[in-house]
């Protein structure tokens, strides 16, 4: 070997074993797999990824409301419905137990122009608004004219066709649960229309209570490890309330169920005399609104399925005035940071109305339903302004307004 190629011959040698060296130790996409599977693992996440927007309804975290349970020497804790992933509220367990169930039937053929159709106040049609959208579903959303504004612009937003009608009684064919009905026949009997309509009825549906029997029930239940005294809330179809008692009375008996209702309700009435009684439907004074209150979602005049079915196992009721509800609402962001709608709000104050007549050292469970931002034209609107002075909202007074 020439003398004067030694230096190139010893140069690509080196050059040789850097490479061959480098090579082996490129990460192999196995080997990458297998480590990021060691990363998981070791995060305890593995296994973590939620199969669409359906995949992040239920298993809602229980928030120990600290301000109320401090002020009450209670345990209050709250069920975070409103972060059900896809609508935001407990009304997708209901929304999609319906599409399911409908599945499951027939009845629902996806990309067919199927459209599900509900009369609704907003929550149940935003829940199937979204999942109609995942499902390859249309929704056609029938409301009342005076709910907030920013549902139906949701709505909107979701791809739904809405129709805002005149608030009526039940017994008006134009009221929005009957129109709903109406509109999903006109559009299975019409040969111009794509796919067939489904009324999802939320509340007749035995899928409604069931959806909280099967999931918000169990879940509270453990949760809690049993250990509660008393479960809280509020009643629209009953759906919740009546899932949650079937589910949490038959394993704890001695449990204590009470609704939480709303001004012009006559839920309240028909648990207390069992009677469906409001003094503002006296003949000669029915207002123009069904349930005269800022508040939406809850509180009611008719017996429907999902209620009844739940009744005898609501132990007790508690009236909770509009006042009293937007009071409570800028407590719990003053003191918790928790920004929430009306019917948690009305859920909080009846919670924290039980825990002063139980006694300290009891455990309440309530619902924290939807968000603050789905009532800033209308409940929040009529709030106090949130200022951060902690010692200017009273509870005594709240709980007396
Ligand atoms: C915001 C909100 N909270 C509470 C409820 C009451 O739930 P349920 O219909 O299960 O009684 C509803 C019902 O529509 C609602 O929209």
């Amino acid at each position: 070997m020439p003398g004067s190629s030694r230096p190139y011959i010893i140069g690509a040698f080196i050059l040789g074993v850097i490479l061959t060296g480098a090579w082996s130790n490129r990460p192999s996409k196995s080997r990458e797999r297998k480590r990021q599977a060691e990363r998981l693992a070791e995060l305890e996440i593995n296994g973590d990824i939620k199969e669409g927007i359906e995949g992040c309804i239920g298993r809602t975290p229980l928030i120990k409301i600290k301000s109320l349970s401090d002020a009450t020497g209670c345990e209050i804790l709250a069920k975070a419905e409103f972060l059900n992933g896809a609508g935001n509220s407990p009304k997708d367990r209901v929304a999609i137990s319906i599409i399911e169930l409908a599945e499951e039937q027939g009845l629902l053929i996806p990309h067919s122009g199927d459209t599900v159709y509900e009369g609704t106040v907003g929550s149940t049609g935003i829940s199937l608004a979204a999942i109609c959208r995942a499902r390859g579903y249309k929704a056609h959303i029938c409301m009342p004219d005076d709910v907030a504004i920013e549902k139906s612009d949701l709505l909107l937003k979701l791809g739904a066709e809405v129709e805002r009608v005149r608030p009526a009684p039940i017994v008006d064919q134009k009221q929005f649960v009957n129109l709903a009905r109406t509109r999903a026949v006109e559009h299975t009997a019409d040969p111009e229309k794509k796919g067939r309509g489904l009324f999802a009825d939320q509340f007749e549906t035995d899928a409604n209570w069931r959806a909280h029997f099967t999931g918000t029930g169990p879940e509270i239940f453990n949760q809690t490890a049993g250990y509660l005294d008393a479960f809280v809330a509020g009643a629209g179809t009953g759906g919740t309330i009546s899932g949650v008692a079937l589910y949490l009375k038959q394993r704890l008996p001695y449990l204590r169920v009470v609704l939480a209702d709303p001004p012009g309700s006559g839920l309240y009435n028909r648990v207390k005399y069992g009677v469906m009684f409001d003094s503002k439907e006296r003949e000669g004074t029915r207002r123009r609104h069904q349930v005269d209150t800022v508040v939406e979602g809850i509180g009611i005049n008719r017996q429907t399925r999902n209620f009844e079915v739940g009744r005898a196992l609501i132990d007790d009721a508690i009236r909770v005035n509009d006042d009293q509800a937007k009071a409570m609402a800028r407590w719990l962001v003053e003191h918790d940071g928790i920004f929430v709608g009306s019917s948690s709000a009305v859920n909080c104050v009846a919670a924290t109305k039980l825990a002063n007549s139980l006694g300290p050292g009891h455990r309440i469970v309530t619902i924290l339903c939807d968000s603050g931002a789905r009532h800033l034209s209308k409940f929040w609107a009529n709030t106090e302004p949130v200022g951060g002075a902690e010692d200017d909202v009273d509870l005594d007074d709240i709980l007396n307004a």
